[in-house]
């Protein structure tokens, strides 16, 4: 971690101090593609505590619940309204047995979760649970099939389980108490199929995907969107091998894009980082990502000119070490300031694309990776990340306004990059809604500098009628149990039109900035 931290060097101009100025342009003609609200989307895997104490605590619990799902975490999803779950894997996923997770609790086989910490997993979370949750939370559900080790008669009964009026799955089902089908719409056919999920060539699992696919039916007018595992990252032969041989056969194809240091070594610490580690971050999550959708959509354009087949990045946030005391192999982990820049750059970076991109995962909903929120016992916290997603809610299905930005840049490098990454302290995106507010996002990266940012509005005339500001002293600020509103957005004040028509917005340092303008 030492040699990681050291090796970690920033090209930086060291704080001036100063204010800054920048201009972010909307392109009000050029305003065409929808945000699918899908962008917003949320993962759950069976791992450490995310289903297990982070959203299923049993309908005897002490721990306030409605039918088992507690009462703080159902709110705090209702309130970003999450559009879409993702479930039950993940590397899960390629190890379970969905008929291990049906009929009465007490006969529910237990297993090693052998991804995840070799913990027992006792299967009281199945299928009828997952797709309650999103019944009662107004979600699409996206439930990935076992393609790694399950077979092909597992997936079809699962699917004709979950979306038959008749038929032997559907009687199997109604025995279980759910007369009706659900509507099941995303279907992920394997995850990581090129790593956790069986280590394959994308050769072979481009073949087992056309497999798989074909006997997930669609019973009673039940349509699916049918997924396939995708590439993670530069993995640029994976992408191409797939649209090549499998092509308009998928609805949708997977990616993976974790900010992460690296994976061979220590990861660094949630809240214990430099200034340098920081920057990396902001520049990997920002202008890392747009590189690396840029070049998987140009492999995707080329087979698929019409763009039938989405991008999906149904993985993506950042990934630290473990918190220390926690149990190993459950990647908890706490979530800073530097976490809530990731969420909004990203976010911001994703509208951009949202021709190719229709969904996003970011990786977890409660207790794992970036999370939405924390859970101890009855405790919830809502972590930075989470204000990101409440702060930017108005932009699902809203229309995407390209936007320029002229702002300073920085230049962050590590070890494993050849040339040090130059992204920009400014991020912006911008929105129209239905009733004709437009969301502007702003982000200002920058730890020593405030920022005042005159975004030109394109002719659009219309006061601030509401504005939200996430800031805090200190990078590393986060909530805890114990301080849980240390990092949380307020009404934000410095913004203003001026006589030009311009909307005139004084960014603190570190900061992120919601704005409807009407
Ligand atoms: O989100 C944690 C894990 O990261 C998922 O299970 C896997 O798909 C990825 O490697």
């Amino acid at each position: 971690m030492k040699k990681i931290m050291i090796a970690l060097s920033m090209i930086l101009a060291m704080p001036s101090m100063a204010q800054k100025t920048s201009d972010v342009t909307l392109h009000m003609d050029e305003a065409k593609q929808k945000i699918n609200k899908e962008i917003y989307g949320q993962f759950a895997e069976h791992l450490g505590t995310c289903i297990y104490g982070g959203i299923w605590v049993g309908k005897d619990s002490e721990i306030p619940n409605t039918d088992g799902y507690r009462n703080d975490v159902l709110q705090a999803l209702k309130d970003i309204r999450v559009p879409v779950m993702r479930w039950p894997g993940g590397c899960f996923a390629d190890e379970y047995h969905w008929q291990d997770g049906i009929g009465p609790q007490e006969n529910r086989p237990r297993m090693v979760n052998n991804n995840w910490g070799g913990t027992v997993e006792d299967n009281s979370f199945g299928t009828h649970e997952f797709l309650n949750l999103c019944e009662l939370l107004g979600c699409e559900p996206y439930v990935s099939m076992n393609v790694g080790s399950g077979t092909v008669e597992e997936t079809a009964k699962w699917v004709e389980y979950m979306t038959a009026k008749d038929g032997p799955m559907a009687k199997l089902r109604k025995q279980n108490g759910r007369e009706n089908p659900w509507k099941v719409y995303y279907i992920g056919v394997g995850n990581e199929s090129w790593g956790c999920g069986g280590n394959m060539r994308p050769e072979y699992y481009g073949d087992l995907y056309r497999r798989y696919s074909t006997y997930c039916r669609e019973y009673n007018g039940n349509r699916l969107y049918k997924i396939a595992s995708g590439a993670s990252d530069y993995d640029y032969n994976w992408t191409e091998v797939m649209m090549k041989n499998v092509g308009h056969r998928m609805n949708g194809l997977s990616l993976h894009y974790y900010t992460c240091y690296s994976w061979n070594k220590s990861k660094g610490s949630a809240t214990d980082f430099t200034r340098d580690q920081y920057y990396w971050t902001v520049a990997k999550c920002g202008v890392g990502i747009e590189e690396v959708l840029q070049k998987q959509i140009a492999i995707m354009d080329k087979y698929d000119p019409r763009n039938r087949v989405a991008l999906l990045v149904d993985e993506w946030g950042t990934w630290w070490d473990e918190e220390p005391g926690s149990v190993r192999g459950h990647l908890y982990q706490q979530n800073t300031m530097r976490d809530a820049m990731v969420a909004a750059i990203s976010l911001n970076t994703f509208h951009q694309y949202t021709k190719r991109v229709k969904m996003t995962n970011i990786a977890q909903v409660a207790n794992v990776l970036q999370s939405m929120v924390l859970t101890k016992g009855d405790k919830m916290v809502l972590t930075p990340t989470y204000h990101v997603f409440r702060m930017y809610v108005d932009n699902m299905e809203a229309v995407n306004i390209p936007v320029a930005v002229n702002c300073d840049t920085f230049t962050a490098e590590n070890e494993r990059e050849e040339s040090g990454r130059t992204a920009p302290y400014i991020s912006a995106s911008a929105s129209k809604m239905s009733d004709g507010t437009v969301n502007v996002n702003l982000v200002n990266a920058d730890l020593d500098n405030s920022n005042k940012v005159t975004v030109k509005l394109d002719g659009m005339k219309g006061k601030v009628v509401n504005a939200r500001i996430l800031t805090s002293k200190d990078m590393k600020d986060h909530n805890t149990f114990e301080v849980p509103n240390k990092v949380v957005p307020v009404d934000f004040k410095g913004a203003k039109i001026n006589k030009n028509g311009e909307l005139v917005v004084d960014m603190p340092k570190m900061a992120i900035i919601t704005l409807q303008i009407k």
